[in-house]
């Protein structure tokens, strides 16, 4: 071999050499961002662990806030508003009624025919309108005369023999999704807005007024007999279904319970007393925490970032407005510390709120092979693309830790309530183990079957084994809006008129 010849075997040597060390450096590099990840995964698993013991722990915190806030005007973060609602509903309903239901992205105008005991439910309409975000920011007298206006045009489609007898007003039940301190079961204040709403000029206002108003600038003829919270509403349409109905619990866009207090644990200075046994207490339980939530830096983050500081902790780990949020979060921290998407970080994951809840279910129930729905919604959603196997099942991991951490806490806040009314063990006295329904509603429980599952899993795992079959979970779908209808008619401004 001639001398140029060495010297250029030499250098394609070295060169194969250099070639060999950016390869094992970028596979050094690659692995050591794959143990960051996966590190960064472990740590996130550990601080939102729920093994059983917490859960019991924040069970326990949720009885005791419960009693607090009966007990004392502001005396918990709890606030056990009274509904006024002390007759449920029966069978016996009978008549046209509307209903109202706002408190999410969208809103829903409804009319029922009531046939009394032996026709029931006898026709249901409805009609669901999304909510212009616009208006979820601006003034009550916007967003209500939009409510009011699309309502009018569902009433115009009314058939013409259900229209009521001259001198009768149509009658409506208003869901009201939102903390509202009730003076009568057809008025009450805004308390404050929760679920990313804020119009300001609606808070310590009567929001039964304030529709009744922008019903009269419509000119539409309708009377609000009924002022009810979610949870009320799917009570009282879980209650028409099914007798042993004693509490209901919304996880959707926002989180709630009410539960059904015995007339002998309200006290006088709640409001007055109940005419029946029985009062429905709405207990506004998104706004719970304790110092046994696992929250973390990313909870933290969320909650000063948000609309409401401080407030609604309990749902800001539970509901669909932030769980995927959440995983947002994690995800741009990961891509941050661990070049989880690459060397640089995407764009769109510093969005907030971009990653819907919807869009976190999406990819956590992804089963195929490829994990392709995480795949595609990664570049969809966040305009990440190419993303390897490895990757994209880090993100079920992250979307995994998040559901099961709320849905474990939905579960312990149930048994919260079981252990108030005394339905977490078996009657002292040996008899009979009565039968205790809670009614469920709401998006999330409904779309996102694996937190369903592992919500209701948890309760199990919760109740000692000879309740888990009296106690039952129900899905109330859409009871809200049928609850209020039948409140409507409880309720009607023209039964002892009538009489
Ligand atoms: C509201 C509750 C409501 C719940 C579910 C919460 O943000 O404060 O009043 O019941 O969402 O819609």
């Amino acid at each position: 071999m001639g001398k140029v010849a060495v010297a250029a075997a030499a250098v394609g040597a070295a060169a194969a050499c250099a070639v060999a060390a950016i390869v094992v450096r970028q596979r050094m590099k690659s692995a050591g961002r794959w143990a960051k990840a996966a590190a960064m995964v472990k740590e996130l698993e550990e601080k939102c662990a729920t093994p059983s013991g917490k859960l019991r722990h924040v069970a326990d915190a949720m009885a005791v806030e419960m009693h607090a806030g009966l007990a004392s005007e502001g005396g918990s973060k709890l606030k056990m508003i009274i509904s006024y609602v002390d007759n449920l509903p029966t069978g016996d309903e009978e008549g046209m009624f509307y209903a109202l239901d706002l408190g999410g992205t969208n809103f829903r105008v409804l009319r029922v025919r009531l046939g009394g005991r032996e026709g029931q439910v006898v026709k249901q309409e409805f009609v669901e309108v999304a909510i212009p975000p616009h208006l979820m920011v601006g003034s009550s007298s916007e967003l209500f005369d939009y409510i009011a206006s699309e309502l009018a045009k569902f009433v115009a489609t009314e058939d013409e023999d259900l229209r009521p007898p001259p001198g009768r007003q149509r009658e409506l039940g208003f869901t009201f999704s939102f903390p509202v301190r009730q003076t009568s079961i057809s008025s009450g204040t805004l308390i404050k807005w929760t679920k990313g709403f804020s119009i300001e000029d609606t808070v310590g206002q009567d929001v039964v007024s304030a529709l009744t108003s922008a019903f009269e600038r419509q000119g539409l003829d309708m009377h609000v007999s009924a002022l009810v919270n979610d949870t009320i509403g799917t009570l009282a349409g879980g209650r028409y279904g099914d007798k042993d109905v004693v509490a209901a619990v919304i996880l959707g866009t926002g989180t709630n319970a009410a539960y059904v207090e015995q007339a002998n644990a309200i006290p006088k200075w709640l409001g007055p007393p109940p005419k029946s046994g029985e009062m429905v207490i709405n207990m506004e339980w998104g706004n719970f925490r304790s110092s046994h939530l696992p929250t973390t830096e990313f909870d933290e983050a969320l909650d000063i970032e948000s609309l409401n500081p401080g407030e609604q902790i309990f749902e800001k780990m539970i509901s669909g407005m932030y769980l995927g949020d959440i995983v947002r979060r994690v995800l741009l921290k990961m891509a941050n510390e661990a070049s989880l998407f690459g060397d640089s970080v995407p764009p769109k994951l510093e969005i907030p709120f971009i990653l819907r809840t919807p869009n976190m279910s999406a990819m956590h129930h992804d089963s195929s092979s490829d994990l392709r729905i995480v795949g595609a919604t990664l570049k969809d959603i966040l305009g990440i693309t190419n993303t390897s196997l490895k990757t994209r099942k880090l993100v079920i991991g992250v979307c995994d830790v998040v559901a099961r951490r709320g849905a474990r806490l939905a579960a312990a806040g149930v048994v919260g309530i079981l252990k108030k009314i005394g339905r977490d063990s078996s009657p002292k006295d040996g008899g009979e183990v009565p039968r205790t329904v809670v009614a469920m509603d709401g998006g999330l429980f409904e779309h996102y079957t694996l937190f369903r599952s592992c919500f209701e899993d948890t309760l199990k795992e919760l109740l000692p084994e000879d309740l888990s079959s009296s106690v039952v979970v129900i899905q109330a779908n859409d009871g809200s809006g049928l609850g209020a209808a039948l409140l409507a008619a409880s309720y009607s401004h023209y039964l002892h008129s009538d009489s």
